[in-house]
């Protein structure tokens, strides 16, 4: 059951990073504006920016639960500001509104690793502001799948209000051709899974696999997501899902807990759906954790790959962190 789909303005791509670029056309970024942005980040989301001719300013997050740590002078001149709920963890929005959400700023809640997640009030993460990314591809496996949406309250505020990307559009006609083709038969019928098998083989050996593409452009990739997404998203058991997650993230915490290693999270909140299991390891004691996460048939990656020009020193907590990735 995917049961975000009732949400108005939800709006489908292949990656997270195609999400946020239609975000700034939307909100009318233009060449020198200020996005204030976590320096704990991926350096692919950078490259959204630079598209745009945007100016990154950096703030800094806390060791233990990854909180922001602003400033009025940090926050003041932004126009946009990117929230991130790390691993599926909510981030507190009220530092962001404490600050700023005056005037055409806006917030952008980059929930990329949190899909189906929610905050301790049991509101889903990526819904919570004027902007919501999400990235299911990252936690479920599929050719590739992203999705953006747009709160009401993020276009009141003199953003353009205009559809959001040829995306949307592509699959209303898609959708129509659907019902036109299962009103004429079985002909109809056959037609239809033909051309739907063909057009997903086609964009799976286009897109090749994604999951591993962190450092691909997203400019070089087609932001239209692949056909089967609603589907995948509908045939998933989210309930089921949501539970596997959290019951891994209790053993997992135990476990490396006992063998030495931080968690970056003090605790599982109520209602959140981790990622995975996030913790502190230097490169050369990484080994006990390995072999924790392949007893389970899993991997250990770091997470993130850093933007150089946020200029992070070199023995900064932000280059230790590991992910015990929960993707089946
Ligand atoms: C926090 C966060 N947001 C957004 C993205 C971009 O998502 P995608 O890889 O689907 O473009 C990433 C990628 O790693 C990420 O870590």
């Amino acid at each position: 059951m995917f049961k975000l789909q009732h949400l108005n303005n939800l709006y489908f791509y292949s990656l997270g990073r195609h999400a946020l670029s239609e975000t700034f056309r939307i909100a009318s970024l233009k060449r020198g504006e200020r996005v204030l942005l976590p320096r704990l980040v991926c350096k692919d989301l950078l490259e959204c920016l630079y598209e745009f001719g945007a100016t990154p300013i950096y703030y800094d997050v806390t060791k233990i639960n990854l909180r922001p740590i602003l400033t009025q002078t940090l926050v003041s001149p932004s126009r946009l500001i990117l929230s991130i709920n790390y691993f599926g963890f909510a981030q507190e929005l009220s530092q962001f509104h404490k600050y700023a959400l005056k005037g055409p700023m806006s917030l952008i809640e980059d929930n990329a690793h949190g899909y189906l997640s929610k905050d301790e009030a049991g509101n889903y993460l990526g819904v919570r502001s004027d902007f919501g990314i999400f990235s299911p591809r990252k936690t479920l496996l599929m050719p590739n799948g992203a999705m953006l949406y747009v709160n009401s309250k993020g276009t009141d505020k003199g953003l353009s209000p205009d559809q959001p990307s040829s995306v949307s559009m592509k699959l209303e006609y898609r959708q129509r051709l659907k019902k036109l083709l299962r009103k004429s038969g079985r002909i109809g019928q056959f037609l239809l899974i033909l051309a739907l098998s063909i057009k997903s083989a086609i964009e799976r050996y286009r897109i090749g696999s994604q999951q591993g593409s962190e450092g691909l452009s997203h400019l070089q990739t087609p932001s239209n997501p692949w056909s089967g997404l609603r589907e995948s998203l509908q045939a998933l058991n989210e309930e089921q899902e949501s539970a596997r997650r959290r019951g891994l993230y209790i053993d997992f915490e135990l476990e490396l807990k006992n063998l030495g290693y931080l968690s970056v999270f003090d605790k599982l909140p109520k209602g959140c759906v981790p990622y995975g299991f996030p913790f502190y390891a230097d490169n050369n004691c990484l080994g006990l954790a390995v072999r924790a996460a392949r007893a389970y048939g899993f991997d250990v990656m770091k997470w993130p790959d850093l933007p150089e020009a946020a200029g992070i020193p070199h023995s900064h907590f932000y280059r230790n962190i590991y992910l015990i990735n929960f993707q089946i």
